[in-house]
């Protein structure tokens, strides 16, 4: 049977521009052609699970606009199950104004929509959803008390819980300590144990641990990743050449979640989910980027 992971999280429609590069304030920059490409960071993130071979379920809310029929026809036709995905008259679906510039780096604004309805009442509804998964994960682009909520009814029922902190935002103590795995960037570390991103990840990591957190894991880009649980795990990044890195901290998070539910070890789970997040920059936009089983472990191999 295979793993079972439920994303709690938002959708977005990307709306993206390549850039020659990020633009200053206050500039008004030319860029290249426009494009549209499904996204959002709970969406990425179910979508990259399924494809990294997990039975999936969503829970979130889209508008009753064109942006909700096409996001919702994306999920499903990769695998993902959306029955518990609200749809609320009136609202508009997330979107997320996107630029990638030359390197592939990019800068993102999200005008939230429906996503932003997200509430404790949804995560009830949908709580057969949680109880009968390996694997809660979440994001933090819908409501803090959803997310709490579903953390709480998670825990509840033996599944674990892993939040991927994104964007980063001060986090209460009462949600830390509800997590089994916590993953961020480097940047978002800092912000979460209120200290500068100058800092060593492994320094950043004892930070995180005495807020509560009992594992982690620190995403380092070409710097690799790091674990942090019963031991320290440091590991070299995969070598690709990236063109846009949107959507591949939801590669990596969705493939650590299947490979948690899977009970892969951790320097294996770290490596399966360094490879997705890798093959990720390595092609344009947020879902259309994500990567299948087969090629993560071919990655790897
Ligand atoms: O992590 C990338 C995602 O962040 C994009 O798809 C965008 O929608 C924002 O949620």
């Amino acid at each position: 049977m295979a793993a079972r992971v439920c994303i709690v999280g938002s959708i977005n429609m990307d709306l993206v521009v390549r850039t020659p590069r990020l633009p200053a304030p206050g500039q008004t920059l030319m860029g290249g052609p426009f494009t549209r490409f499904p996204g959002g960071k709970g969406a990425n993130q179910a979508v990259a699970a399924a494809r990294a071979g997990a039975d999936v379920s969503i829970v979130g809310a889209v508008g009753d606009d064109e942006h909700a029929a096409s996001m919702r026809r994306t999920l499903e036709e990769n695998g993902v199950d959306i029955s518990q995905l609200a749809l609320r008259e009136g609202s508009a679906t997330g979107v997320a104004l996107i630029t990638v510039d030359e390197q592939g780096e990019n800068t993102i604004v999200v005008a939230p929509g429906a996503n932003a309805s997200v509430g404790p009442d949804d995560v009830e509804a949908a709580g057969d959803a949680i109880r009968n998964a390996d694997v809660l994960l979440m994001q933090l682009e819908i409501p803090l008390d959803a997310v709490i909520r579903a953390a709480e009814v998670a825990r509840a029922s033996h599944t674990k819980v892993v939040l991927n902190a994104a964007p980063a935002r001060a986090l209460p103590h009462q949600l830390l300590q509800l997590l089994d795995v916590l993953i961020v960037n480097r940047g978002e570390a800092a912000v979460i144990c209120g200290r500068t991103d100058r800092e060593a990840p492994e320094s950043l990591a004892r930070g995180l641990k005495q807020l509560g957190v009992s594992d982690l894991v620190i995403t380092l880009g070409s710097e690799g990743a790091l674990y942090a649980g019963a031991r320290t795990i440091r590991i070299p990044a995969f070598l690709v050449e990236p063109i846009d890195t949107v959507g591949a901290g939801d590669a990596f998070a969705g493939a650590f979640a299947v490979a948690l539910a899977e009970r892969m070890p951790s320097e294996r789970a770290l490596r399966f989910a360094s490879a997705a997040g890798a093959l990720a920059t390595t092609r344009d936009g947020a879902i259309p980027s994500l990567p299948g089983r087969e090629e993560i472990e071919q990655l790897m191999s």
